[in-house]
């Protein structure tokens, strides 16, 4: 079964080719990074104008270097939920348009489970159950993955997402957006003991799950950091800033992710999202995973962020579970993982 799977939540026009839910056939996408980046972050009115430019080339180059035709197709898959209101309903109201005008089947995908998906394409091996830890620019959770369609968030930021922490303290530093990948690669020159950051324990808080996190606080002592040396006229060490932060994000990650799986006996563990690109959460989980015996997957790096691969591999599985859209199919900004569970 073919699914043409298409993704506009935030500033990646895509679409994917993907048969059953795992080859995939094509995976096409149109990013708008350099036009953000001169506003520092993503501007929602341009990132729609921009999808609305883009969507029918992007769409049309992954059918062709498919060697399909929208006759070969047999669902459209498309993300309808979280993100930016406007760009999502650019694919959503593409894919609608496609589906009528060829009577295709519609499925509605949530980014996060998307994401989650990017694994399965990563390795044909893996199948739920297993635990996740989902770790984007808008979320960080922690989340039992039971089956293909059924999820529960056991643990979530209390505040900012990993991949916004990283992003705001590469801006205090002057590294353009979106800073993570950037502050990445300059960790690996630092000192990662120069300095100390604190590490949040939220579990005494009234209402926190054992696994929550919260980055506000980190966030905060690294942009005190630098305006305390700039007011001193001191030089930013900005390769051990960028070290000792990169390591204090990630053990907040690894800590929760790893209790959690010991607490509920998981020994199946997958990460996803655009921070599972991290060079340090990615050698870090690798080396404590080894020590404890538990398997550990990675989507390949090219599919940590935003694409459509990722949403045609999860709309096949919400297709087979009998998630079918309608017509009336809207975007919605905010939905938690769990709210088409099957
Ligand atoms: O999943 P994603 O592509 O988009 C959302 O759904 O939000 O994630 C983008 C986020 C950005 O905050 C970006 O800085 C971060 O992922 N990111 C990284 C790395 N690569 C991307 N953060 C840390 N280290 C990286 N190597
Ligand atoms: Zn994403």
């Amino acid at each position: 079964m073919k699914i043409l799977g298409i993704e506009s939540s935030c500033d990646e026009t895509a679409a994917a080719v993907v048969q059953d839910g795992r080859l995939v056939l094509s995976n096409i996408v149109a990013t708008q990074v350099e036009e953000h980046r001169l506003y520092g972050g993503v501007v929602p009115e341009i990132a729609s104008r921009r999808h609305a430019e883009n969507i029918v080339g992007v769409v049309d180059e992954a059918l062709n270097k498919a060697s399909c035709t929208l006759d070969d197709i047999d669902a459209v898959a498309v993300t309808y939920a979280p993100g930016l209101i406007g760009a999502l309903l650019v694919g959503v109201n593409f894919a609608k348009g496609l589906c009528l005008a060829k009577d295709m089947k519609l499925v509605a995908v949530h980014h996060l489970r998307a994401h989650i998906a990017s694994n399965y394409i990563s390795d044909l091996e893996l199948k739920p159950p297993f635990l996740c830890l989902v770790v984007s620019g808008g979320h960080s959770h922690i989340v039992e993955v039971k089956s293909y369609t059924n999820m529960k968030v056991i643990g979530k930021t209390r505040d900012d997402a990993a991949g916004e922490a990283f992003d705001k303290a590469a801006r205090a530093m002057g590294i353009p957006y979106p800073g993570g990948i950037e502050l990445d690669k300059i960790a690996e020159e630092g000192d990662e003991n120069a300095f100390d950051f604190p590490h949040p324990k939220l579990n005494v808080l009234p209402g926190s799950s054992l696994y929550d996190f919260s980055f506000s606080g980190l966030k905060t002592a690294v942009i005190n950091l630098i305006h305390n040396k700039e007011q001193k006229g001191e030089k930013i060490p900005v390769k051990d800033i960028c070290a000792g932060y990169r390591k204090a994000v990630v053990s907040c990650l690894t800590d929760n992710f790893l209790k959690a799986a010991e607490d509920l006996g998981y020994k199946k563990l997958v990460i996803a999202g655009g921070v599972s690109a991290n060079s340090l959460l990615r050698r870090n989980l690798e080396s404590l995973c080894q020590e404890k015996g538990y398997k550990l997957y990675m989507p390949q790096k090219s599919l940590c962020s935003d694409n459509a691969a990722m949403v045609a591999s999860q709309g096949y599985y919400e297709f087979i579970a009998g998630n079918v859209a309608s017509q009336d199919l809207n975007a919605i900004a905010t939905l938690p993982i769990d709210a088409q569970n099957r």
